[in-house]
């Protein structure tokens, strides 16, 4: 295991190490798989991304130009030959395994969408980079979700075992468990070069807010949509808490980490990017928040119990403060308020390309004030 660090990597060389490397992205029509895609291309990266079209209109990768930016394969993860033979082509430094089906609710109405993409999906993605010997780094994106949930207020800790109530979550467990037994099977850091030279990690972030996601219930989006038509945002579930973090958070989380692997074996295993405890608020101080920085907007409660969504949810990130040098940079209100401001500047017709590249300069300086 690698060693404790003690202050924060920085910013420069995490941006620096990228240029030129060629990274294989999927998922990178989403929501962040398209704000990963703009920072990868800030920093000089080639870029190959592996996914559907955008889902949603509008959509965050093509109000960015992301297909004029970088190479755009669109197709579909259960396609395990066709992965296999782009990711061959390309012959990647990095993996970053982002393709999913990611709403919970969406989950419980196509469980096997959900099982195929998420578990077969990781499969294939394995399956693939074990044929390509360029690739020295693979991040498997899961989520907070993926543990099995006590509804208690101790937060998960990498060690604690994975589960999931509903598919979504039960889906990102197992491709926990996948990306274990891939480790273990094929990717043994023992063998680590001897038989191959990849390293293998995985990421469970919170809940991750910012501009550009346009996805069905999911909050901001709904106040977003809500606020711009003029409807009240309906609150299902206000006391729920949530790790809430700008989406850049654990992004750049998750390119120290790959910069790690590329040349340290000792990184490879699970790790947790969310908000510092203090920040794990509930649905409705979200909102409330989200509308008094718009300066507009207001809400009603119509509580759904139909469905079972988490209630608590606690990520420990002693692990990657300590070992990554990672720390959050912006706080609840920060990332609350910034979000916002994107929304409210795409509505009134900014260019909101430029916008997003400005708050992706404006993370990195914070960052870098930080150390
Ligand atoms: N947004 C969050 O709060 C959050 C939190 C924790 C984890 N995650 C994880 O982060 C990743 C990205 O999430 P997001 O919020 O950007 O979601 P998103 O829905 O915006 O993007 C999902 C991406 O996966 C692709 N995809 C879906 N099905 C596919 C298929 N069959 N074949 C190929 N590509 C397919 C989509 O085309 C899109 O590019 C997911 O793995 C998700 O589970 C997200």
């Amino acid at each position: 295991m690698a060693k404790r660090q003690s202050a924060l990597e920085s910013v420069e060389i995490i941006m620096d190490f990228y240029k030129g490397k060629r990274v294989f992205l999927t998922g990178h029509t989403g929501f962040k798989g398209s704000w990963l895609s703009q920072i990868l291309i800030t920093a000089g990266a080639e870029v190959k991304g592996y996914a559907l079209a955008p889902q949603t209109e509008p959509a965050l990768f093509n109000l960015l130009g992301l297909q004029n930016k970088m190479q755009s394969v669109i197709a579909d993860i259960r396609d395990g030959e066709k992965l296999a033979s782009e990711m061959a082509a390309f012959k990647p430094d990095i993996v970053l395994h982002l393709a999913a089906q990611p709403l919970v609710r969406l989950s419980y109405a196509e469980p096997v969408l959900t099982f195929e993409t998420n578990v077969n999906g990781t499969i294939n993605m394995f399956e693939a980079a074990r044929k390509v010997k360029s690739v020295r780094a693979v991040i498997n994106v899961t989520s907070d979700k993926c543990y099995e949930n006590r509804e208690t207020d101790t937060p998960y800790k990498e060690t604690d075992p994975v589960g999931g109530f509903d598919p979504y979550s039960c889906s990102k467990g197992v491709s926990e468990l996948i990306t274990a037994c891939y480790r273990n099977s094929y990717f043994n850091p023992k063998d680590y070069t001897g038989t191959h030279e990849t390293a293998v990690a995985s990421c469970r972030a919170g809940n991750v807010i910012g501009g550009g996601d346009y996805a069905l219930d999911r909050i901001v989006p709904d106040c977003a949509r809500a606020i711009s038509q003029g409807f009240d945002i309906v609150l299902r579930n206000p006391r729920a808490t949530r790790p809430w973090q700008h989406v850049l958070e654990p992004l750049l989380g998750y390119l120290l980490l790959a910069k790690k692997l590329y040349s340290d074996v000792g990184y490879a295993s699970g790790w947790n990017f969310g908000p510092e405890q203090g920040d794990i608020r509930t649905v409705e101080d979200l909102v409330q928040r989200f509308t008094a920085a718009w300066e507009k907007g207001k809400y009603v409660v119509r509580p759904d119990t139909k469905l079972h969504e988490a209630k608590l949810l606690h990520l420990d990130i002693t692990k990657a403060k300590e070992l990554l040098k990672w720390k959050p940079v912006y706080n609840f209100d920060k990332a609350v308020d910034i979000t916002a401001r994107w929304y409210k500047n795409f509505y009134a017709g900014e260019n909101i390309a430029a916008f997003t590249e400005k708050q992706i300069g404006e993370y990195i300086k914070s960052y870098g004030k930080l150390i």
